[in-house]
């Protein structure tokens, strides 16, 4: 395990020496590594570090509030993406290629900022586990190897490539960063688009916006590393005594060490049968929830 109390000022004097008196840029994401990364980042160079957080669209409801408030004593540069996104994503449904696209989109928004800025360095909060993940391409991850290709940096400083996820969230509770943020869980780059089984639409992107917040809201109480919702399909289903032709969402709720595997969470009947219940009824273009009993392996935690 991590020592924090040697580990922060040694990151901070590290970014320091890296990024000299020269402006480094980050991108923010919200989640715990990012988060951590800016707030060493911005101990190391106060006003010359620019975070910036690309509203793209495939975020959890509110989450966008959520990062303004965090990091309001932050000049954070907010650029909202939104449309691009969705707009890039039309007609995708190859999973993969749905993970190029939003990494490829993503670092493309992020160059524009970073060359309106006039950075010379590159700030990343990039983990160990993403880079073994990387290097046996189990899946591309779109904040690994994902260096702007047009703006070109002077130096990328990854302070925490030899962490694991729980340490990062030690060196985040040191920091005296909140709860909300240190016991966060782990969210995907490509956001809700590999939480939709095929094309992304809006339309996808709102239900399952929608019930990962029931979702959340039912089972963070249980403690489980990491939990949401996905969109599968359309089934059949009936509402009222009609036969409807609604989504399908699975529900997903495992206990991690580092995300590299997983077990399935132990939910008590109630708990399904509320979420069910409520996913169901709230949403009215939902007609079936499932839960996902797969561990990891041989199921990936996330769906795509
Ligand atoms: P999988 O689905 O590969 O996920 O079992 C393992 C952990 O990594 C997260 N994940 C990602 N994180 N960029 C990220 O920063 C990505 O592209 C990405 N894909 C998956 C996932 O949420 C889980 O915690």
């Amino acid at each position: 395990m991590v020592n924090s109390e040697e580990f922060i000022p040694e990151a901070i004097v590290e970014i320091r020496k890296a990024v000299g008196g020269h402006r480094a840029i980050i991108a923010l994401s919200g989640g715990v590594d990012s988060s951590v990364c800016a707030a060493l980042a911005y101990q190391a160079l106060g006003e010359n570090l620019y975070p910036v957080y690309v509203d793209t669209g495939l975020m959890r409801k509110g989450e966008t509030e959520k990062i303004q408030q965090a990091f309001h004593y932050m000049p954070l540069t907010i650029v909202d993406a939104k449309e691009r996104f969705v707009n890039a994503l039309k007609g995708v449904s190859d999973p993969e290629e749905k993970r190029k696209i939003t990494g490829e989109l993503f670092i493309r928004v992020f160059e524009e900022e970073a060359k309106l800025k006039r950075v010379d360095f590159l700030v990343q909060g990039t983990i160990y586990p993403d880079i073994i993940e990387s290097e046996g391409q189990i899946k591309s991850h779109h904040n690994v190897g994902g260096l702007p290709s047009e703006v070109a940096f002077s130096g990328v400083v990854e302070p925490l490539k030899y962490l694991y996820k729980d340490e990062v969230r030690e060196i985040a509770r040191a920091l005296g960063l909140p709860p909300q943020i240190s016991e966060r869980m782990p969210f995907p780059g490509p956001g809700l688009a590999v939480r939709i089984i095929g094309e992304v639409t809006e339309e996808k992107l709102h239900i399952v916006r929608e019930a990962n917040e029931i979702v959340e809201q039912e089972i963070l109480r249980c403690k489980p590393w990491q939990t949401f919702a996905a969109l599968i399909e359309k089934g059949t289903g009936v509402k009222g005594d009609v036969r409807v032709h609604g989504w399908i969402i699975a529900v997903r709720a495992v206990q991690s060490r580092d995300g590299m595997t997983a077990d399935v969470l132990e939910l008590s009947y109630d708990v399904l049968r509320k979420i069910a219940s409520r996913i169901a009824s709230e949403i009215p273009d939902v007609a079936r929830v499932v839960y996902d009993i797969t561990p990891k392996p041989p199921a990936t935690i996330e769906f795509e």
